[in-house]
């Protein structure tokens, strides 16, 4: 057999070969076509990315603050009715939710990692408060927003912020800011007893 003859030999083979295996190869997707007139596809969406927006002081007046106070409403008698429970739970949450938006803004220079322990520790205990809420525990969720205030304190003095969060005063916190840090723990304690 000349060379040529050869290669023409082996080459129908081939041909034959893959006649007979065609069916069984799996189908490959089609590769995607642009549609003649049709845009081309956007570009990848950007990857969405958490960034604060609020003053953190807003965010203490709009959410620490006013779900605090509201839970300490809540929490002055025995709720009465699962509705009321629901909400002293929902309220808790939101503060723990405060927490994690605490935590997209800590301070810029230094400190930043006791920011994050502070804000872990509000969120940790806010979630305990509602899961108290959520057991109707009167009793746990009396001392646990006593322990929600506790954790908003910490992070106030080692940010050298002057407000003081005392549970169930009937006093405005103006005067309470006022007294030596001492009788403030204290406070905090009979307020839990
Ligand atoms: C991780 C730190 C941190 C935690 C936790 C925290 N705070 Fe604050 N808080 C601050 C800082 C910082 C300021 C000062 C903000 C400013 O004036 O710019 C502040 C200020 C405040 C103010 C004064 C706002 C004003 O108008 O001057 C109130 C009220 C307040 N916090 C309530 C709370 C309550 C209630 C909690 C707990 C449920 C809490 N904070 C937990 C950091 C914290």
């Amino acid at each position: 057999m000349n060379p040529i003859r050869l290669r023409r030999v082996l080459f129908l083979s081939g041909a034959a070969a893959l006649l007979v295996v065609a069916p069984v190869v799996p189908q490959q997707p089609a590769p995607p076509r642009t549609v003649p007139g049709q845009q081309p596809a956007p570009p990848a969406r950007t990857t969405p990315r958490l960034e604060p927006v609020a003053e953190t002081r807003l965010l203490m007046e709009g959410l620490a603050q006013s779900n605090f106070r509201g839970l300490e409403r809540m929490l002055t008698r025995k709720p009465e009715d699962a509705e009321s429970w629901a909400f002293a739970r929902g309220q808790a949450l939101l503060l723990a939710e405060t927490a994690n938006l605490l935590m997209l803004r800590p301070p810029r220079n230094s400190g930043q990692d006791a920011w994050m322990d502070r804000a872990m520790d509000l969120r940790a205990a806010a979630g305990r408060l509602a899961r108290a809420a959520a057991d109707n525990d009167y009793e746990r969720s009396r001392a646990g927003l006593g322990e929600v205030a506790n954790t908003c304190n910490r992070c106030h003095q080692a940010f050298r912020v002057t407000t003081r969060i005392v549970p169930f005063q009937v006093e405005p916190p103006q005067r309470k800011a006022a007294l030596p840090e001492r009788l403030q723990s204290l406070d905090n304690e009979l307020a839990r007893h």
